[in-house]
């Protein structure tokens, strides 16, 4: 029995390699990217517009964007930081972008050296931008369960991010679990008070699998109507400003398990899969 579609929004090429300790050469990023493209992904999220000092790993995220092989139906994400991040993915074409905002203070001033308020007023003027342009943005919020600097984050904190987000003109919220320090009850209350402000329908859940329960963790959220998850193929991934996070959820496990349960996700798992080997011969 079909239970309707799920998306999954494969982030590999970005926030799987941004932590590889080994510099990845842009053409085997375009190389992955465009296996990807194979596989059914509606969004592929695969450049950073960051400042090469904080993430150097992501320095020729305009290259690639230049250099893969657009599929049709096949937006290719951009994380974007402020305006300068904006104006380099629009000349690099991306199709979509990314803020990126955090849910505690700590983690919010250790990976874009800003405070929670700050962040979310310098992404205004780039909501702005890219709304003349028709251009989507997605909105992040990170630790949204625990920081690694401050602890425990009170779903309210979660809340109060999104909705703002949301209100400024992000059209989906993903909810990053930044170190997967997540349960299925934690999440499960952050989502509640989520799903207060923002629709279910806009919420994307992104769970980092530090500790094995980011499967245990999409089920929570697939009972409370969340139908996007971000995932990375072969599990890479992490971000530098977080210590201890492990890997995203593997796209090829979350696609196998949504489909064992009745989800239509529309991709090709054996092209996933060489895609995920892929992904785990350029890890450093
Ligand atoms: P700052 O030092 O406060 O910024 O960094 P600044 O405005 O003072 O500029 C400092 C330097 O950076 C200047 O260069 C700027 O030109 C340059 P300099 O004069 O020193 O040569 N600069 C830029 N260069 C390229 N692209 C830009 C840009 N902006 C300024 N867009 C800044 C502030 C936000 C730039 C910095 O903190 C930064 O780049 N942080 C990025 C951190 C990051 O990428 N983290 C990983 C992504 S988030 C994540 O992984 C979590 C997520 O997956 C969800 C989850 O799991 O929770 C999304
Ligand atoms: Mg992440």
């Amino acid at each position: 029995m079909s239970l309707g579609p799920c998306e999954i929004f494969e982030v590999g090429p970005r926030d799987g390699l941004q932590n590889e300790a080994r510099e990845i050469p842009v053409s085997e990023k375009v190389a992955l990217v465009d296996r990807l493209s194979d596989a059914g992904f509606r969004r592929i999220e695969c450049a950073s517009f960051v400042s090469p000092k904080w993430v150097p790993q992501m320095a020729g995220s305009g290259e690639v964007l230049s250099q893969i092989k657009r599929a049709k139906g096949v937006r290719y994400a951009a994380l974007t930081p402020n305006l300068r991040g904006y104006e380099d993915a629009l000349a690099a074409k991306a199709d979509e972008i990314a803020v990126f905002g955090s849910a505690s203070e700590g983690f919010s001033q250790k990976n874009i050296n800003a405070s929670i308020a700050e962040s979310l007023d310098r992404f205004v003027p780039v909501l702005e931008e890219a709304r003349h342009l028709d251009i989507p943005v997605r909105g992040y919020v990170s630790c949204v369960v625990e920081c690694p600097y401050d602890g425990a984050v009170d779903p309210s904190a979660v809340a109060m991010v999104a909705d703002r987000l949301f209100a400024m003109g992000c059209y989906e919220v993903s909810l990053g679990d930044t170190i997967g320090a997540g349960t299925p009850d934690s999440i499960a209350k952050m989502l509640l008070a989520v799903r207060d402000v923002v629709p279910v329908g806009r919420l994307a859940g992104h769970y980092h699998d530090t500790h094995g329960r980011a499967m245990a963790n999409i089920d929570a959220s697939l009972s409370m109507g969340v139908r996007v998850f971000d995932a990375a193929v072969g599990g890479l991934g992490g971000c530098p400003y977080a210590p201890g996070a492990a890997g995203n959820v593997a796209t090829e496990a979350v696609n196998a398990h949504l489909t064992a349960l009745g989800y239509e996700t529309g991709l090709d798992q054996a092209v996933i899969e060489e895609a995920a080997e892929m992904a785990r011969a350029m890890r450093g």
